[in-house]
């Protein structure tokens, strides 16, 4: 059966490439950058290597506008067929000369053409609509299935490619990419920027950044982009980079991209952080003023292994991506904090996020409640959640204390990052290496119920057992708080509070949420008066103390909320808040109205993904015939 593994053919429900048949190995990019018509123009050269005999390539796009293709300089035929799904975007085939079709041949494709002003990876941004009002910005998000509507490609993980790229943009503005800058040259009207990523990535790691951007050094190979108001900021709160850099490097091996930078993008970036390589991409909504929100900056660093290096062959594994890099992350904590903390690390993404997942944005019998998952006809965007991060984190969690504890495990990861660096695997290729590196210990593993793990709804089969030690001082503070009441409140000061870490204060709001019946009124207004809870900087405390006053239905919170919505567009923090006030009738209409206002100015996976929160029709999410 483990013999077998090597001859299955690729699968990926996502893409149309015909990724049995040819392969990518190199693209070079030539793209000219057009604020006024919202348009990236310009032709993708893609190297491409016939791994059987075949009589077509069969590439991705996405309302792409496709001027001509030649193979090796010599246009050619193609056609282009759109999928019923919208989201999967259309099948492109090229069709190869006679001369060209046998297996072992290497070719040269070209395509000329240019990006809808609605594709889907890009948000154009107007120069209002930045922090220092000076110049547009354009930045993209191609994870999981927007490649596509950037550059024809085989978008699919399982496919790795080198790649470089010449980028010309209005002369003031700064071009990042995902690769190793190799310096820029143009004239008064027009820059072209040179940049070349020798290894070889998944089409979903390809950025881009244009903006008003300024540069400040964090170390020798690590330094933070922003605009020029916000640089500051952003340099003083990521100055742990090289540190978190290093201590990621002590447990997964040698980090090989060369740079580690980092750009701090407009509040709409959809994402906390994005491991685009050597550029991660960050939300500005991490800069809390106190550091207190850098484990992202971990997280996206560990992606460097688990994820960019080692990379989940379809989205159907993904959690080999996440749940590793919630793993690492943790551990990188671990290290630089305490093994104390990567313990309460672990047991929060179990309580506040996985649990609230299971139960509340799916049931426990969905199907995106599995590890692995069935991904045929599913855009990854609507099966997207953090249960492929905390149930994949939380399988780890579990084997490391049933295979001899952390060190002998920390062996075994290195051992897993270096078997499977530059290639694209699945789960079962995952578990029949555990097998092989642990044949010591089968007894043990064949004691773990693998298919419950990977195949069963809801919860995990097991629970890991998480040390309770930072757990407690939050425990002791929430029983105060319950056990108040309207005479006694005013006795609760503030200093345990103020005492206990940011995530530990985060814990307490969560399990004052998950409290039935909802905290009266009364005790909102004094916890946020104690705790100067409405005026926080830290982003996820907000999120938790919102969806704490929304649960009570406390009106007071409803601007607030609506505020917290339209100034960020984060959407670990703009959907749930957006689907409780949906739920809450005074509420639902405000919500709607801010989000019909604000929406053509919204990221376009955002206005997507709130709009099926809020079930309003949206014009993308239409299938089309
Ligand atoms: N790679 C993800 C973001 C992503 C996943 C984008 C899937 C598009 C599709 C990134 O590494 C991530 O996980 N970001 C998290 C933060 C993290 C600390 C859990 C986020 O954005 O919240
Ligand atoms: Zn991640």
């Amino acid at each position: 059966m483990c013999q077998l593994h090597n001859f299955r053919p690729k699968r990926d429900p996502c893409s149309a490439a015909n990724i049995n048949e040819i392969t990518v190995e190199h693209t070079a990019i030539k793209w000219t950058v057009s604020f006024q018509l919202k348009m990236i123009i310009g032709q993708a050269t893609l190297r491409c290597r016939c791994l059987t005999d075949a009589t077509k390539l069969v590439l991705d796009v996405r309302d792409l506008s496709i001027r001509s293709v030649s193979i090796n300089g010599v246009d050619c035929d193609f056609r282009i067929a759109p999928n019923v799904y919208t989201f999967f975007g259309s099948k492109m085939s090229v069709y190869l000369p006679p001369q060209f079709q046998k297996a072992g041949t290497i070719l040269q494709v070209t395509v000329a053409y240019g990006t809808s002003p609605d594709a889907t990876a890009l948000q154009w941004m107007k120069k209002e609509q930045t922090a220092d009002k000076r110049m547009p910005y354009l930045f993209s998000q191609c994870q999981a299935i927007h490649a596509r509507s950037i550059v024809p490609c085989m978008d699919t993980p399982s496919v790795k490619s080198t790649y470089e790229a010449e980028v010309t943009v209005p002369t003031g503005m700064t071009c990042l990419m995902s690769a190793i800058g190799q310096g820029s040259k143009g004239d008064d009207d027009t820059t072209t920027f040179f940049y070349k990523q020798p290894v070889a990535i998944p089409s979903y790691l390809i950025a881009i950044v244009v903006g008003c951007l300024e540069k400040r050094d964090i170390s020798d190979r690590c330094a933070v982009w922003a605009e020029p108001s916000v640089v500051d900021k952003a340099h003083w709160e990521f100055a742990e980079t090289e540190d978190i850099l290093a201590s990621a490097e002590e447990i997964a091996g040698k980090y090989i991209w060369g740079r580690y930078d980092m750009v701090c993008l407009p509040p709409s970036f959809p994402f906390g952080g994005m491991e685009n390589p050597c550029l991660t991409f960050l939300t500005p909504t991490l800069i809390a003023g106190d550091r207190s929100l850098v484990s992202v900056i971990a997280h996206e660093i560990a992606h460097s292994w688990s994820g960019n290096l080692v990379t989940n062959s379809s989205w159907e594994h993904f959690w080999l991506n996440e749940g590793f890099t919630m793993f690492i992350e943790r551990k990188i904590c671990g290290r630089l904090v305490s093994e104390d903390y990567r313990q309460f690390m672990a047991f929060n993404g179990w309580t506040n996020s996985l649990i609230p997942a299971v139960y509340e944005q799916f049931t426990p019998t969905h199907q995106f409640t599995k590890l692995i998952q069935d991904h045929t006809n599913v855009d990854p965007d609507v099966a997207f959640s953090c249960v492929p991060y905390e149930k994949g984190s939380a399988l780890l969690f579990y084997l490391e204390q049933k295979l001899g504890g952390s060190e002998i495990f920390e062996a075994y990861l290195k051992d897993y990052l270096k078997t499977f660096a530059h290639q694209a695997i699945d789960s079962w290729q995952w578990k029949d290496h555990l097998y092989k590196y642990f044949a010591d210990q089968k007894e043990v593993l064949d004691t773990v119920n693998f298919d419950l793990w990977f195949n069963g709804v809801g919860m995990p089969p097991e629970k890991p057992n998480y040390g309770q030690s930072m757990v407690e001082a939050c425990e002791v503070l929430l029983k105060k708080w319950l056990a108040a009441d309207e005479s006694t409140v005013g006795d609760i000061t503030s200093e345990d509070y103020y005492a206990m870490q940011p995530l530990q204060q985060i814990e307490l709001l969560s399990q004052l949420w998950q409290h039935d019946p909802p905290i009266e009124h009364y005790k909102l207004d004094a916890l946020n008066k104690l705790y100067k809870l409405n005026d926080s900087q830290n982003s996820e405390l907000l999120l938790n103390w919102l969806r704490l006053c929304i649960k009570s239905k406390w009106e007071e919170c409803i601007p607030k909320a609506l505020d917290f919505v339209n100034s960020q567009g984060r959407l670990k923090f703009c959907r749930p808040i957006y689907r409780d006030l949906a739920q809450w009738p005074i509420a639902n209409k405000k919500a709607r109205d801010v989000y019909l206002k604000g929406r053509s100015q919204m990221h376009p996976i955002t206005a997507e993904m709130i709009a099926k929160d809020l079930h309003i029709r949206h014009s993308t999410h239409t299938v089309c015939f």
